[in-house]
Order: C-alpha cells, then sequence, then structure tokens
C-alpha cells in the first residue's frame, strides 16, 4: 500500500550538487544513532539464535535501546559504550509478543519476556496477504456478486485495525477488519469506488477469514459508484500551469553542517534520530551563543496518533485507528524525491528499519533536511531619523512523510534564528470514502462526489516532549489570564493579568485548552535565572488543540485515553515511552498515560517529560478529494525569558542580491 512508485516521480538530474545524502557507514559516531542495516542484521541473528531454534519467529521491531541518560550525560567522542537493541517479536499461529533487550557488541540476549495477550503492529507486509485471503472467500465473492463485481481481481481490501469490542468469535486472535473499494483499471483511483457494507475480519497470524459481514444482507446494496475521479497524472488529459520556475538557489552552499546524525545550524544543534514506530525523533536539542551551550530538549517525538470516526452507521464505528501504535510512522516513511517532495538545497538521511522476517529495509532518502526564508524576522522604521533596520527570518526544516494507507503524515521540524521550535504536521492523501445514496449522505459526513462520502473524524496527535531547558530538572507553569470583576481592583474595566500556577503533580499537570483564559504552559528551570531575576523558560503554545468526542467509556475511549488532556507532565521514566501504551493493536484501553498518571507523581523540578495533544477537527470538504490539499495542525515551543534579550539582535544586515524588480 505504502509502495512508492517511481515510475511516475520525474527524476533529479543527475549531476544535481545540491543533493547530499549521509553514507550508510556503519561506524556508529554517537550512542543515540539510530542502528543501520549491518547493525539489525546481525540482531536479527542473535534473536534467531536465541528464540527461533524450534519455530520461526516474525520481527515487529527491532531499535536502538535507547542508553541511558547517564550515559549520554557523560560521554564523549571516542568513548566505548555497549551497542544495544531493543525488540520485539512474534511467532505466526498464536497472539503474544516476546519483548527484550540484546547486546551487539556482546552478541547475546540481556532480558526478555513474554507478553501473552499483547497483539503486535499489522505488518506492511501483512497488507497484501489480508487481501488475498479476503479476495479468496467465497463469502466474500458472493457480497461483491450481490453488487455486480463478476471479477473480485480489481478489488481493493484495506487492512484496518480491528480495535477491541468484545465481539463474539473475535477473541484471543490478532485481527483486522477490512473495507473495500473497486478499481475500474489496474491503476485507477479506487476509493472513487466504494463497496459499502461489506466488512471482512481476518485473523492475521493464520489468514483464516472468520467473518464477512454484509451489511445489506436481505435487501438490495448500495451500488458502487462508477464515475472515476484520478489524480493520477497519466489520467489528466490537461494540466493547468504551475507557474513559472521557482527556484530555491544557495550559491555558497546551505547555512547548516551535518556530521553523522548531528546537524549544527546558526546556533542550534540536534541529533537526528529515526525508529520504526515513531519515525522522526530530534536528540539532544540545543542552542549556542558564543560557544556556550545551553540545552532545551533530550528528546522529541511524536509518540502516538488516533484517528477517531463519528459514524455508528455498519462497521463504521469500528474506525479508530492509531497509525503509530498499530502500524508505525517509521516503517510507512516514504523516500522522497528531489525538486518533488524537497525543493531547494538538500540534505537527506537514509532510514533502516526490519521487515517482518529480519531483513534490514533500507528507505532511502527518508529525512529531508533543508533552509527556508520565513519573512520579516524583525524590523523597526526610526520616522525622525528615517533608518530602518531590518532583518529576515530563517529557518531549519527536518522532515519525513509517512503514508498509513489511504492518508499521507508529513512531519516537520522547524527550528527558527528566533529560539522557537515548531512541529507541524500537514496531512495530506486521500479520505476514507464511504458508499451513500446518491444526494443522500448521512449526517455523520458529507457527499464529495455523487455516491461517495467522507465521514465526520479527527486526527489526534500525541508529541512527547523530554525537557531539559538549562538542565534536567524543570518544572511546568500554567498561564491563565485572570480579570477582576468591575470594581476596587477594575475600575475602568480594563484590568487583564497574567497569573502563573506550577503544576506540581501529575494529576495536576493533567490539564486541557482554554481559550478563555488565553492558557498556556511554560517549562521553566527554578535554579536558573535570567536577566530579570525570573527562572529560564519555553513556552508551549497550543495552537491546535481540539475538542474529542469519543465517549471516555467507551472502548475506543479507553483505549486511547491520552486524548482528554490537552497537555500531561510525567517524571521521566525510560520506559513510559508511548501514550496509548506499547502494544497499542486490540489492547483492552487503560494504558499509557492515564495510567502512569493515577500514581500522581511529582512533576515540580525533576526530570520530566511534557506531553502535548493536539490535531485536526476534520469534517470533510468537497475539495478534500480526490486528493486532499495539505492542512496541517502542530504547536510551538517558543523561549521565553530563557533569552535575555531577541536573539536574532545581533543578526548582521543583509541584502539579497538575487532579488530583482519585475
Ligand atoms: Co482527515
Amino acid at each position: 500500500m505504502a509502495a512508492a512508485r517511481d515510475d511516475l516521480n520525474p527524476s533529479p538530474p543527475s549531476d544535481n550538487t545540491c543533493c547530499h545524502t549521509s553514507a550508510g557507514s556503519s561506524q556508529v559516531r554517537h550512542p543515540l544513532d539510530p542502528l543501520d542495516g549491518g547493525e539489525l542484521s546481525r540482531a536479527a541473528a542473535i534473536i534467531n539464535e536465541a528464540f527461533a531454534k524450534t519455530e520461526p519467529v516474525r520481527f515487529e521491531r527491532i531499535e536502538i535501546a535507547e542508553p541511558d541518560k547517564a550515559l549520554l550525560r557523560y560521554w564523549k567522542p571516542g568513548d566505548a559504550f555497549d551497542r544495544q537493541a531493543r525488540f520485539a517479536i512474534f511467532r505466526r499461529g498464536r497472539i503474544g509478543v516476546t519483548e527484550g533487550v540484546l547486546s551487539l557488541d556482546q552478541g547475546r540476549i540481556l532480558a526478555s519476556r513474554d507478553l501473552p495477550a499483547a497483539r503486535p503492529m499489522i505488518m506492511l507486509e501483512e497488507f497484501l496477504e489480508v487481501e488475498q485471503a479476503v479476495k479468496a472467500d467465497p463469502r466474500f465473492i458472493a457480497a461483491c456478486r450481490r453488487r455486480g463485481i463478476d471479477d473480485v481481481s480489481m478489488v481493493c481490501v484495506d487492512p484496518w485495525s480491528a480495535g477491541s469490542f468484545d465481539i463474539p468469535g473475535e477473541e484471543g486472535r490478532r485481527l483486522s477488519h477490512t473495507f473495500s473499494w473497486l478499481r475500474t483499471r489496474p491503476d485507477s483511483n479506487y476509493y472513487a469506488h466504494p463497496i459499502e457494507g461489506v466488512n471482512a475480519v481476518v485473523d492475521i497470524d493464520s489468514m483464516e477469514v472468520l467473518r464477512v459481514d454484509d451489511h445489506y444482507e436481505g435487501r438490495d446494496p448500495l451500488p458502487v459508484p462508477m464515475t472515476r475521479n484520478e489524480y493520477d497524472a497519466r489520467f489528466k488529459e490537461r494540466f493547468t500551469s504551475s507557474g513559472k520556475v521557482l527556484d530555491i538557489v544557495q550559491p555558497d552552499g546551505p547555512s547548516f553542517a551535518v556530521e553523522g546524525r548531528r546537524l549544527r545550524w546558526m546556533g542550534w544543534d540536534v541529533l537526528v534520530g529515526f525508529n520504526s514506530r515513531e519515525g522522526l525523533i530530534l536528540h539532544d536539542i540545543g542552542h549556542s551563543v558564543d560557544g556556550a551551550r545551553r540545552k532545551i530538549m533530550h528528546r522529541a517525538s511524536i509518540a502516538e496518533m488516533v484517528v477517531p470516526y463519528g459514524s455508528p452507521e455498519r462497521a463504521h464505528y469500528r474506525k479508530n485507528v492509531f497509525d503509530i501504535g498499530e502500524y508505525g510512522l517509521g516503517k510507512l516513511a516514504n523516500s522522497l524525491k528531489l525538486g518533488c517532495d524537497c525543493l531547494g538545497a538538500i540534505h537527506y538521511m537514509d532510514a533502516w528499519v526490519n521487515g517482518i522476517d529480519g531483513t534490514p529495509v533500507k528507505i532511502e532518502n527518508a529525512i529531508c533536511i533543508h533552509e527556508e526564508d520565513q519573512g520579516l524576522g524583525w524590523k523597526h522604521w526610526d520616522w525622525r531619523t528615517d533608518v530602518a533596520e531590518v532583518r529576515r527570518l530563517r529557518r531549519l526544516v527536518i522532515s519525513s512523510i509517512s503514508t498509513v494507507g489511504n492518508y499521507e503524515y508529513a512531519s516537520y521540524w522547524y527550528l527558527y534564528q528566533h529560539g522557537g521550535i515548531e512541529f507541524e504536521m500537514k496531512a495530506t492523501g486521500i479520505i476514507n470514502t464511504v458508499g451513500c445514496e446518491p444526494g443522500k449522505p448521512s449526517k455523520y459526513g458529507s457527499e464529495v462526489m455523487p455516491g461517495v462520502m467522507g465521514q465526520i473524524h479527527q486526527h489526534l496527535f500525541c508529541a512527547r516532549l523530554d525537557m531539559e531547558v538549562d538542565g534536567p530538572a524543570n518544572s511546568v507553569v500554567e498561564c491563565n489570564v485572570v480579570v477582576p470583576p468591575l470594581g476596587a481592583e477594575n475600575p475602568q474595566g480594563n484590568v487583564f493579568y497574567e497569573e502563573q500556577t506550577v503544576l506540581a503533580t501529575e494529576k495536576a499537570a493533567a490539564r486541557r485548552a482554554n481559550p478563555a483564559t488565553m492558557r498556556y504552559w511554560k517549562i521553566i528551570n527554578p535554579d536558573t535565572r535570567n536577566a530579570v531575576g525570573k527562572p529560564t523558560a519555553y513556552k508551549l503554545e497550543p495552537t491546535h488543540t481540539v475538542t474529542t468526542f469519543t465517549d471516555p467509556g467507551s472502548r475506543s475511549g479507553q483505549r486511547g485515553g491520552f486524548i482528554y488532556n490537552h497537555l500531561w507532565v510525567t517524571p521521566f521514566a525510560p520506559d513510559e515511552r508511548y501514550p496509548a501504551g506499547d502494544y497499542v493493536n486490540q489492547s483492552e484501553g487503560g494504558l499509557g498515560l492515564p495510567q502512569w498518571t493515577e500514581a500522581d507523581r511529582p512533576v515540580e523540578n525533576t526530570d520530566i517529560v511534557v506531553w502535548h495533544v493536539f490535531g485536526l477537527h476534520h469534517p470533510v470538504r468537497l475539495e478534500d478529494f480526490p486528493v486532499q490539499p495539505v492542512v496541517m495542525c502542530g504547536f510551538k515551543l517558543m523561549p521565553s525569558g530563557f533569552f535575555d534579550r531577541n536573539p536574532m539582535i545581533d543578526d548582521a544586515p543583509t541584502r539579497n542580491a538575487a532579488s530583482c524588480c519585475v
């Protein structure tokens, strides 16, 4: 499903000197460098030696076991360290996962345990197997025939995660619950042709089709809408102009430097990581002025996401997909194309993930690094002297794009000259389409073409931000605007001011956004003072919080309990990595953030992790089809008393010589 179709994208010029790729060197430069292909192979061999003597194992995940923070704090280039990997494996034919840690240097398993009820993610290699199993099933073939489809070879079956709904017959299995569409020719956009009301439940391990539910049994099924609606360039008879050439030219090269996975740019430095579940990870983010480095974050990633759909009709209530925990954004990362996905002077990094059989898979050019002009940085015109000072703003962009079934998730981390850090998720790809009677969509969606509906849904993301503002001991402060009632304290009605409250424990720090008080949160270092004697801080600006509607007591609500707060704060614990739990696929619920924070541990002036939930509310528009133009959501981390003045104040004035008047 995620396979890139190279033949469709124009090849970049072969002599292009703007593009540089980090060589796949097996030399590990830093303890946080992701595992490369050689290390993945070696890890798989160690696992096979230990666990596959009598029965083959399948590999859900092999990834770097990130070293202890204490080691990282004192590690210097050249220091020896034990290179370790985490793994999760499973066996065909029964549920359960064996997870553990191994040492690549010692060539042995260090620890492992069996989790008999856990289900591994749905693997890319299983996608097509599920489709084949469903299409071979006589009940499915009969349901298609009832809809006028005599030949199922053009039917596409998407392997959705099944969720956990206590449905008799589904217990104790690892499942996919499928939805289907029809191609009108072998390469057409099948999402224009939903086969409504036919869902199969497949045991992914045995590839047994447990059930085929025809929700139109005993009545006339909805006909499959057959009007084509293509996006693929090869089907287009004419194109509108894409405009004249727009080049991003950097004759002197970009202003960043790359050494291994370490990226340095205009005061910033960051180590770019990657794993199969979270995809892009930023480690050890620091900022230096005159050689004095100050740390801001230890680690940043998007650790989970869920996409709840609002329809109770037929089997659509089951759609509540955890695209990170159930599929893995890293595994489904694209190979990016120069001049298409990425414009300008680009540095690429490759990514390595494991295949289901343990074989390393290289995703070439998975991570794109470049600089962007961001328009005005600051300006002032002294109208008395007629002198104008102006500086432009740049940002460094670190990005990757993942395809999860019908949707694309494009992740962009930005570091700004003004000290800001921003994350932006651009969602694109194809909406999940559903059949309806032409002209009569149900109230749970909107029609995007006759007989084709997009249901209301949301995309909820959870960022895991291991903060280290000027060091590991941080606190979170909530800022709310207070307005005293008209009277002695507010005689003219103009009064408003900010009140700051330290969120001292996990329960106190489980918070929702509040636009009525302009609420935001500051991550402060209580022991480090700025020029005016206040704690140094970064503020989290919750720019895209979403009100959620899944009932918290429902199975889907319990499984994704992290969505009910926009902010969570936990004391750092190395095994608390995934906000809906480690094994999300068909999880029973109650795992992750809601479970951990029950302990109500102190989170004041200690090593904390800040979790921010944000997202997109998506009532589908006509314009979202046949492919959705990018819609964005994200958040900002802005310095707030971290620097003693505008950090761009000493930037030299520039005048871009390539600019011209037309
Ligand atoms: Co959407």
